[in-house]
């Protein structure tokens, strides 16, 4: 089945994936390419929306591509720079703002009876972001809604479904966003809203089936939300067919290779579970600079990975559970092409299971609608709410060098924070935590003995996406007990500490 698809043309905005986000929501299916590379088939697209940039539609640099075959012949809704765009190359005029323009706004109508503000209060709040404003209309604009401090906050223009507005209506704070977004996609565009979980894992199984036949596949599972649901999309598609590979590389949390292997037989996935912990310490051994202890990981990962890939007669494929952000070509911060796209496929040199063919059932979604489709096949919504995990797990969690010891003092010290989190219905309200092994002694006293110990950090944190966060407020007798506990039941250590750093400029992970 055919379903409408939205272009958003990206012209290096921070918030251009959060228009996609927003238009999905809606239950309809969109895709952002730069600005500078319009796909040729632009007839598949039902509407065309451009987004914000941090370029001046005014300086030398402007983005400005050639876009006449959208123009009036689609409708079309600019953002910010978008709108800006239209304005200064349609007959207006475009010019530095005299007050700032970031932040809250309220919307007030010049124009009453439009589709394209129905059912958005009269005083809404927006939010503003731009250093231009819009001084004059393009040829043929009409002035639909103003704000304090900016004139032509929307306007569209006659004889067209084309529409314009300067402030972002993806962002959280623009309280009528979603529903602007409505109006001009289904009330003005005439999209059908009809691309959901459900439809997106019956034409994907249907698709897999077509691409692949009766070929083998190779999948190797993490115990994270993407690959995990990844693979049960092949499984419904392909069954026996689909081989996973679950590694253990003795870096993983307490009980986790046993308790996800678990899961996984219980799933109807044909998976093998593969105990390589010994080879990753053994590539471990003596390290402790962060980046070659990743590289370490991923070298021995790869070996291991092409061991059991060979065992796998005439096996075709490797899957992938690869999302949408990480194929996102993204606009450089100079404007042109940067082609950013994950790429691994340097053929010569590589290990053989990446001569495969690839195949990425997940490559169009973001990661909360993979959440939302592992929901609808039935996934485990404890499996689809686990925090994000890193490849190289504890290794870089444990600071400088890495012993067997140091990995089980670490596994118990998680284990009680995590388990804690769970207990005390705080896991969920937490994007990622974990426990750190710092490289420090400290001096403790337990009943009268001197001790001389390891000291712990907590760190839980919230965030999005990973890119930015923030420490949680955890209760402070949350922290009393899990510390107790720590210092209690783990031998080894002595002092838990609590990590208060944000990021920027700190990271989530120490290393
Ligand atoms: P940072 O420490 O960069 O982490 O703030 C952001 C997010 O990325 C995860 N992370 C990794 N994931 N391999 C991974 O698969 C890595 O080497 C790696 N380093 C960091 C981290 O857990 C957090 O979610």
């Amino acid at each position: 089945m055919q379903h409408d698809k939205v272009l958003i043309l990206d012209f290096g905005s921070q918030y251009t994936q959060l228009i996609a986000r927003r238009v999905r929501e809606l239950n309809i299916y969109s895709e952002i390419h730069p600005f500078n590379k319009i796909p040729t088939d632009i007839q598949g697209y039902k509407a065309v929306i451009l987004s914000g940039s941090p370029y001046s539609v005014r300086g030398d640099e402007a983005l400005h591509p050639d876009l006449s075959e959208i123009r009036g012949k689609k409708p079309l809704l600019g953002v910010c720079y978008g709108a800006q765009y239209l304005a200064h190359f349609g007959g207006g005029n475009v010019a530095p703002s005299n007050t700032r323009e970031y932040g809250r706004a309220n919307l007030s109508f010049v124009k009453e009876n439009e589709v394209f503000l129905a059912n958005i209060s009269e005083g809404s709040q927006v939010w503003m972001s731009h250093s231009d404003t819009i001084k004059e209309l393009p040829s043929n604009g009409v002035l639909l809604a103003s704000t304090h401090d900016v004139e032509n906050a929307a306007y569209k223009i006659e004889g067209e479904t084309t529409f314009a507005i300067q402030f972002h209506p993806e962002v959280y704070h623009s309280t009528d966003g979603k529903q602007l977004l409505e109006n001009f996609l289904i009330n003005i565009a005439e999209v059908t809203p009809d691309w959901t979980p459900d439809s997106f894992v019956d034409e994907t199984v249907a698709a897999l089936k077509a691409e692949l036949g009766s070929d083998k596949v190779v999948l190797g599972l993490s115990g994270g939300v993407d690959s995990t649901v990844a693979a049960v999309l092949l499984n419904k598609a392909i069954g026996e067919n689909l081989y996973c590979v679950f590694v253990n590389n003795g870096l993983l949390r307490k009980n986790e290779f046993d308790g996800v292997l678990n899961q996984y037989e219980g799933m109807g996935l044909n998976v093998k579970g593969v105990d390589a912990s010994a080879r990753f310490l053994d590539a471990l051994a003596g390290e402790s600079d962060p980046e070659k202890k990743r590289k370490a990981i991923g070298r021995a990962f790869i070996e291991v990975f092409d061991d059991e890939a060979h065992l796998i007669e005439d096996v075709k494929w490797l899957a992938q559970g690869t999302i949408y952000p990480d194929v996102i070509e993204s606009v450089s911060a100079t404007g042109g092409p940067s082609a950013t796209i994950k790429s691994h496929h340097n053929v010569g040199g590589l290990p053989d299971f990446m001569k495969l063919k690839i195949v990425e059932p997940l490559k169009a979604l973001f990661k909360d609608e993979v959440r939302r489709v592992g929901a609808s096949m039935g996934l485990d919504p404890e499996l689809l709410g686990r925090h994000p995990f890193p490849g190289p797990g504890l290794a870089i969690r444990i600071l400088g060098d890495i012993t067997a010891e140091k990995v089980n003092i670490l596994q118990e010290v998680d284990a009680i924070f995590i388990n804690g989190l769970k207990e005390w219905g705080l896991y969920d309200k937490v994007w990622q935590a974990g426990a750190i092994l710092l490289p420090v002694n400290s001096v403790g006293v337990m009943g009268d003995e001197r001790t001389y110990e390891k000291c712990v950090a907590l760190r839980a944190v919230e965030s999005t996406d990973g890119m930015t966060a923030d420490w949680v407020n955890l209760p402070y007798e949350f922290l009393q007990k899990t510390s107790n506990d720590i210092i209690n039941k783990v031998k080894g250590v002595n002092r838990v500490v609590y990590d208060i750093s944000s990021k920027p400029p700190a990271t989530i992970e120490w290393e």
